[in-house]
């Protein structure tokens, strides 16, 4: 049973396009007239805030050094509330002054590294970073302006946007996690890594920006909730002990973090969350098809500090899902720092959502093309297909259209066998469920039968248990229809058509009939046996391989055309003839199945053609 506490913290968030021209409504809104404005990209606040500004301090530093506070600090007399406008560092120092003089303070975040929801503050002061959390640390009134993240340039973008994600991801499998947090988490998930490339490839798209933006403020708000894990112990030693810059170390560090923590119940749902397979793999491959750094290495990061960094880490007892072990902790260290792939299938994602785009024209083709792209790159991602699998089946589907003739429709077969045909007809009934059913058309059928009168025996002859067979044809409501043109066609007693035997001439056990004043015909002919479809190409092949034997229960095609009425083509299967229950081409359906004595009787029902 789920237990949990959570506490959330009270702010005021505008979020939006251009809430910047709000913010001087928001300094007096908290009461305030006397505004210290922190950060060095300052300049369009400077004009928002107008005469409410009493003094700017440019100087932010990363991993918010004591020194600088100290700086800043000296600026406060008389000011009344703190306006921190850039990234992490100025929210920190907003933060660190809040945390010294007690003023009200609002952040106006221009990246996505998400403090700005926080009651936690980190701090460095000799090479040393130590994190405090303190509600009070929240800022009032945080104000996203879309804007404002438009010159954010890629790089940082990308690395920064990462940076979120590791909060969403951490806070999933955080010892506080709970279905509030979950739900902004796994949609923070969702908007940071569909929003990235977007940004990435068009970093002025606003709708992108807002995405991208609006994640980051969900997973600010994990942050803010929950503890995180290793990861961010990680970051903050890399940042904090070895001057690692902060959103690129995250970047870095992040898919490795989540190859070790691959067993946690959290990593499935991320990885739905971004629509991939694996997780870590996906993240790793995000950051890299981005540009974002990849190695520890590449920061500038000595192989002969890891080990001092992984004692760092565990050198007190952290949450985390899988148990911390220097060594363990020290391999990831390691992964990180030559910037191996994690473990895991490579994500195609992006290059489904190519394709599918590319299609235009026709809407509805470009819709039944896009959705097959879609379900095909799925199979090969989801069945890991190799090159020879693939090939193999191209060969397959090369050799099934090679063996097509005018009277061998391999494809057809191809279709049948698959179930399809009998999937889009049993769509198509499910649309008319008051007429007689239909069945598959099947590759025998020819156009153009001979015109026979009703009475006539279509067996003339042949070897063969005599039948008689009765038809009826009615509308919906029963009344007869007449001049209907009833073709109809089956296979000779040992399970051949005409068209499959060269030496016959002519049309055998195929005719052509019309219904009479009361819709009824009636016709000779010999009793319908099972028999085997065409197995001698890629079909039986393919029967043989899966264990699939090739017959079909026994059974009379009837193709009926009436004006006004749809058009129904359909068979009658014999009660208890054999493989009813595993017909080759999926084909048998219970209104269908019929008594078959010496004789037959069958009502078919015709519905309006509306088209
Ligand atoms: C047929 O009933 O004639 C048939 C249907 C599908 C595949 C092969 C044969
Ligand atoms: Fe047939």
């Amino acid at each position: 049973m789920e237990s949990f506490e959570y506490t959330a913290h009270a702010s005021r968030v505008i979020f939006g396009a251009g809430t910047l021209a709000r913010l001087g409504d928001e300094v007096t809104r908290l009461g305030a007239s006397r505004v210290l404005l922190l950060g060095d990209r300052a300049g369009r606040s400077l004009s928002a805030l107008g005469s409410l500004t009493v003094a700017h301090f440019p100087d932010v530093a990363m991993h918010t050094p004591v020194e600088i506070t100290e700086q800043a600090l000296s600026r406060t007399d008389g000011v009344d509330c703190l306006v921190s406008v850039g990234g992490g560092s100025s929210t920190g120092l907003g933060k660190a002054l809040a945390a010294r003089t007690g003023l009200p303070q609002i952040a106006v975040p221009t990246t996505y590294a998400g403090s700005e929801m926080t009651p936690v503050l980190g701090e460095t002061a000799y090479g040393k970073k130590t994190t405090r959390r303190d509600p009070a640390l929240v800022p009032k009134t945080v104000v996203y302006d879309v804007e404002l993240t438009l010159g954010l340039p890629v790089g940082l973008s990308v690395t920064s946007g990462l940076n979120a994600m590791a909060h969403a991801v951490e806070a999933l499998y955080s010892p506080q996690a709970n279905p509030a947090v979950d739900a902004f988490a796994l949609d923070a998930v969702a908007r940071i890594s569909r929003a990235l490339p977007v940004v990435s490839a068009r970093p002025g798209d606003l709708e992108a920006r807002a995405d991208l933006l609006a994640g980051a403020w969900l997973a600010s708000m994990c942050l803010g909730a929950v503890e995180m894990g290793v990861h961010h112990k990680l970051c903050h030693i890399l940042g904090g002990s070895f001057g690692l810059p902060h959103a690129e170390t995250h970047a870095v560090v992040l898919p490795h973090v989540m190859a070790y923590n691959a067993s946690s119940p959290a990593m499935p749902r991320i990885a739905a969350a971004m629509g991939v397979a694996d997780a870590p793999a996906a993240v790793f491959d995000l950051a890299a098809r981005l540009g974002a750094p990849l190695s520890l290495a590449s920061l500038g990061l000595a192989e002969a500090d890891l080990a001092a960094a992984a004692e760092l880490a565990t050198a007190q007892p952290y949450p985390n899902p899988r148990p911390l072990s220097a060594a363990g902790v020290r391999s990831v260290l390691g992964e990180a720092w030559r910037g191996e792939r994690p473990p895991g299938r490579p994500d195609i994602g992006w290059l489904t959502d190519e394709v599918v785009a590319s299609f235009g024209g026709d809407p509805r083709l470009a819709q039944l093309l896009g959705d097959l792209v879609r379900r095909l790159h799925g199979f090969v991602a989801d069945n890991d297909l190799t090159e020879d699998e693939w090939k193999g089946a191209i060969d397959f589907l090369s050799r099934t259209g090679q063996m097509c003739t005018p009277t061998r429709q391999e494809f057809v077969l191809l279709s049948d066998t698959l179930g399809i045909s009998s999937a889009v007809d049993l769509l198509t009934n499910s649309r008319s469920p008051d007429t007689t059913p239909s069945a598959v058309l099947g590759p025998f059928y020819v156009e153009g039968p001979p015109s026979v009168p009703s009475g006539t025996d279509l067996a003339e002859g042949l070897p063969g248990a005599p039948l008689r067979v009765d038809v009826r044809i009615v509308d919906l409501s029963g009344q007869p229809v007449r001049e209907a043109v009833v073709d109809v066609w089956q296979s000779n007693e040992d399970g051949f058509y005409d068209v499959q035997l060269p030496e016959l001439e002519g049309p055998v056990l195929r005719a052509r009939l019309r219904s009479d004043s009361d819709g009824r015909l009636w016709f000779r002919t010999i009793r319908p046996s099972e028999y085997p479809i065409p197995d001698d190409g890629p079909v039986g092949q393919m029967l043989r391989a899966t264990g699939r034997h090739p017959y079909r229960a026994p059974h009379l095609h009837f193709m009926i055309n009436a004006p006004g009425f749809r058009q129904l083509i359909t068979q009658l299967f014999v009660a208890g003839g054999a493989y009813l229950d595993s017909d080759a081409v999926f084909g048998v359906k219970p209104d269908l199945i019929v008594e078959f004595t010496d004789s037959v009787e069958f009502t078919f029902r015709l519905g309006a053609d509306h088209a």
